[in-house]
């Protein structure tokens, strides 16, 4: 499956982004606040050997997405996004794999509102599907 982007926790936005950034990666977004999960988003991109987009996810108040692990680790990847064609068909088919659904499918306003959901297996942890 296609990779749309590698989904970072970050504690501290402003400073990961100008870090990124010294890492060669440039700003592709808004930054954005998605008001339902009470997080901010901001995409980057670096192009230099292929072609890869991140995206920055940092908390705010009232926000109860991440645990105890995240505080402990601090920043971190923690999911890959994949791109999908069919996400009900898609999901039917990791679910044969072993795969549990962890967020049902629902529109990302960071991603002009296409739908993402997210999976989880014990054999490679957790991922997003984006349909196209
Ligand atoms: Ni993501």
């Amino acid at each position: 499956m296609k990779i749309h982007h590698i989904g970072y926790y970050v504690k501290n936005i402003d400073e990961a982004i100008e870090i990124f950034q010294k890492l060669g990666y440039k700003i592709s977004s808004e930054c954005f606040f998605d008001e339902t999960r009470k997080i901010f988003i901001q995409f980057l991109e670096n192009h230099q050997g292929g072609g890869y987009r991140i995206e920055l996810i940092a908390e705010s108040e009232g926000c109860e997405l991440f645990g105890k692990k995240f505080k402990k680790f601090g920043s971190t990847p923690y999911h890959i996004c994949y791109e999908c064609e069919e996400m009900e068909r898609t999901l039917e088919e990791l679910q044969k794999e072993n795969f549990i659904l962890i967020r049902e499918p629902q529109p990302a306003s960071a991603i002009n509102n296409r739908r993402v959901a997210f999976m989880y297996s014990d054999a490679v942890g957790q991922i997003e599907l984006l349909e196209t």
